[in-house]
């Protein structure tokens, strides 16, 4: 029969496995969690006493407010969590391996097969371990394979994927009611018992037609597929932007009139400057690696594209911005106002802005940039990354982070949009007129300005996807 649970344990205090677990804490006043990482600075983070959590997401600092210390714990301890769980969420980090077999395209599995070890070699009981990160198709099985040759007597594991399909900025929201929750196990009776557990936690306030119960491999694939094709959506898109500024069509026109039909839908289809964010672009790698290491070439060009894509609205959009201040930067200061990959996040992982910056510092720009969020020691971080070799020093001569959007565009001769943030579109943009170079340059990588009154001010205004 299914276990009732009550004591949870999330390895991992990432992006996912906190708001997840802090969500379920909320909403299962009954059940034990506890979350637990590696990192120490990150478990300080979220039990700092005046709630500075390690990641910024609308609505989190409400939800830990409420659970933190009633059900609801965060600890480096993790043998202990483990021992006490009857059910733990595996949410590491698999990021691209970076070297070895598979290289820039595998996803890499040491931290997912790291837990998987610590689970068997601490747990004195059952347990249902359960894979929330996002891995390669059949990775249950390998988890399954560790956890039975290395558990004591008398300890039965079954495994469940539960892909998480929150995105950032909006993850509490997502998490409060979500399109659906997917549960994979296998179908045998215990593993159907597993997963039943599982489903009735949700069930504590997901609508049980929204709870899906698949088989183990279907799920772990139904991840990859959901996020690949999202990606897919935006190298349309963004593939139909070039075809728009070639042309005079606007590609908010568009997407608009392609969006109204019901088989395909108005979301996710706005033109930007590239898609970003730790998981698009890693997830497509990897499925594209597991479609070549099973012998489908052609499979594998396929979603490929969808990454190469995306590489390429990121130099079309730099060139753009180069070609049109008179074919060169050097020199010139220009405004990049966002960092994040996307509003509403404090994270940068594979964002647009990274790869701009780069082309232009090797313009010899003299960029400066501002983002409502991101962390200045974050930025430094992204770029010594992205431009390797050079000394942050010298990054710092060609580069400045400014507390606002004025001074950011102070002495300007273009300001770029890289994220869509809110403030951005509330800017006095008469007043970064007169302060910025003539001509005033504006490149909208985000479509979210009014290029019509910006124009009327005096800017020369490009936006992506829109022929002039
Ligand atoms: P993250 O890097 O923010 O968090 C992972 C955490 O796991 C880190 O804090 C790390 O210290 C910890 N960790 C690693 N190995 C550990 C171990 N052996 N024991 C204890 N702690 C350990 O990553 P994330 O963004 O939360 O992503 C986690 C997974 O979820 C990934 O597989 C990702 O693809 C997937 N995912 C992410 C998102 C997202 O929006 N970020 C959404 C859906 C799915
Ligand atoms: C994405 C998915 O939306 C989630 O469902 C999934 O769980 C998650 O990946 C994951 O597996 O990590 P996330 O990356 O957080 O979530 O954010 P998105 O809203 O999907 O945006 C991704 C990137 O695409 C951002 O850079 C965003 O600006 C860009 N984007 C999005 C566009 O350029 N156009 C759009 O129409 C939508």
């Amino acid at each position: 029969a299914p276990v009732k649970v009550s004591k949870i344990c999330c390895i991992g205090a990432g992006y996912v496995g906190g708001p997840t677990c802090a969500v379920i804490a909320l909403k299962c006043p009954h059940i034990q969690v506890t979350i637990v990482d590696l990192n120490q600075a990150r478990v300080d983070a979220w039990n700092s006493p005046d709630f500075k959590l390690p990641i910024y997401e609308p609505g989190l600092e409400d939800v830990v407010r409420q659970a933190r210390g009633r059900n609801l714990f965060f600890s480096t301890n993790v043998d202990k969590a483990i021992l006490e769980a009857d059910l733990i969420f595996v949410s590491v980090n698999t990021p691209t391996k970076k070297s070895g077999v598979g290289a820039g395209f595998a996803a890499d599995l040491n931290y997912v097969e790291l837990a998987t070890r610590r689970i068997a070699a601490v747990a004195e009981s059952n347990k249902i371990v359960v894979e929330k990160s996002t891995v390669p198709c059949r990775t249950a099985e390998s988890m399954r394979t560790i956890l039975e040759a290395n558990s004591k007597p008398n300890c039965r594991f079954d495994i469940l994927s539960n892909p998480e399909f929150l995105a950032e900025g909006t993850a509490i929201a997502d998490l409060f009611s979500p399109d659906r929750v997917l549960i994979g196990s296998l179908q045998t009776s215990e593993g159907l018992d597993a997963s039943k557990s599982l489903a009735d936690v949700y069930a504590n306030w997901v609508p049980t037609e929204r709870i899906l119960t698949v088989g183990l491999w279907s799920s772990e694939l139904s991840k990859l597929a959901a996020n690949a094709m999202l990606a897919q959506r935006i190298s349309s898109v963004n593939a139909l932007s070039a075809i728009c500024e070639a042309t005079g069509a606007n590609i908010d026109e568009v997407a608009h009139a392609v969006g109204f039909d019901s088989r395909i839908g108005p979301k996710f289809l706005r033109a930007s400057v590239g898609f970003g964010g730790s998981c698009f672009q890693k997830d497509i790698l990897n499925l594209v690696y597991l479609s070549e290491s099973l012998h489908l070439p052609e499979v594998a060009a396929y979603w490929r594209q969808v990454v190469e894509m995306n590489e390429y609205q990121k130099r079309r959009f730099a060139k753009t911005v180069v070609d049109t201040l008179f074919k060169t930067i050097t020199g010139k200061r220009i405004a990049v106002l966002g960092f994040a990959f996307k509003a509403d996040t404090g994270d940068t992982r594979e964002s647009a802005s990274i790869t701009l910056i780069k082309d232009f510092y090797a313009e010899k720009a003299l960029v400066r940039v501002y983002d409502p969020q991101v962390e200045h020691e974050q930025i430094w971080m992204d770029l010594t990354e992205a431009i390797p070799g050079t000394p942050v020093d010298s990054i710092k001569k060609q580069v400045t982070l400014c507390p606002s959007v004025l001074e950011a565009c102070e002495g300007a001769e273009a300001v770029v949009i890289a994220t869509e943030w809110k403030e951005f579109k509330e800017v006095d943009w008469a007043q970064v007129y007169s302060k910025m170079e003539k001509p005033a340059f504006v490149f909208d990588g985000r479509m979210i300005l009014d290029a019509d009154a910006l124009t009327k001010i005096g800017f020369k205004v490009t936006t992506i996807g829109r022929g002039s």
